[in-house]
């Protein structure tokens, strides 16, 4: 397997932050800073910001996603979106499974899978999150946890729809806490995923899957993590939010 088949991705996650004008404010902030990026660069932003994010980012390197996205392309769904009405407002992209999502929205590895099934016909790009609790880590069940969710998250998804899909492992005592995994952690997991890519599809495209890591990365800590060889790229929530330290974590990926 070869490092060099995938290209990196460094996705911000604004979560619940920034109104569209501070949001058009940051892209146009971090827009000279990323133009030479060697790595795919994306922000995933709340659901009001993306026509303002989308036409910052336009003509640029900049990609524009949203944090969720529902398996319905219309209907009496309360609070949901369909990829439909994202793609209408410049998205290209959809967070799905976030632990977020899952720990105080009551998301499930069926319901994700739904969603990332209905986002991939749509023809969005997916980001798919998975990562053990720290008890499961604790109980030394961290591989079988994200196996499972892996397993679910994608049953239904054909191999050639696996290349719009980019799986972030993101241990949930990680996120948010300034508690990084270590490079050797985060890779072993990451490795163990492409294990699995390997097992439910074939070698070629478990190879060519591009795998981020997520959890307090930093502009500190990104270079030693993105050197592991199965990490790809980031999924950065808090870093994402500061125009310089997000830069920092794209030149880290695109060295
Ligand atoms: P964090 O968030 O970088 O603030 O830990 C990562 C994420 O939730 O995707």
């Amino acid at each position: 397997m070869d490092k060099s088949l995938r290209t990196p991705v460094i996705a911000g996650n604004w979560k619940m932050n920034l109104t569209p004008a501070a949001a058009k404010a940051l892209i146009e902030e971090v827009k000279p800073l990323v133009a030479d990026a060697g790595c795919g660069v994306v922000f995933c932003v709340p659901y009001v910001d993306i026509a303002a994010a989308a036409e910052a980012a336009a003509g640029s390197n900049i990609k524009i996603g949203a944090q969720n996205v529902h398996w319905e392309s219309k209907g009496a769904y309360t609070g949901e979106i369909s990829a439909e009405m994202l793609q209408a407002v410049g998205a290209e992209y959809a967070v799905i499974g976030h632990s977020e999502r899952r720990q105080f929205f009551g998301e499930t590895d069926v319901t994700v899978n739904l969603r990332v099934k209905a986002a991939l016909a749509a023809g969005l790009k997916v980001i798919l999150c998975n990562g053990e609790l720290l008890e499961q880590r604790q109980q030394g069940i961290t591989m079988e946890v994200v196996r499972y969710q892996t397993k679910i998250n994608l049953a239904g998804v054909s191999a050639s729809a696996l290349a719009n899909v980019i799986i972030a492992y993101e241990p949930v005592w990680a996120i948010g806490t300034g508690l990084t995994a270590t490079p050797e952690q985060a890779n072993e997991v990451c490795k163990g995923i492409r294990q699995l890519l390997a097992e439910l599809y074939d070698a070629d495209t478990a190879a060519k899957a591009v795998i981020q890591y997520g959890g307090s990365m930093n502009a500190a800590n990104a270079a030693d993590l993105l050197a592991q060889y199965d990490i790809d790229g980031g999924l950065i929530g808090g870093a994402s939010l500061k125009a310089k330290d997000f830069a920092a974590i794209v030149a880290a990926a695109s060295a």
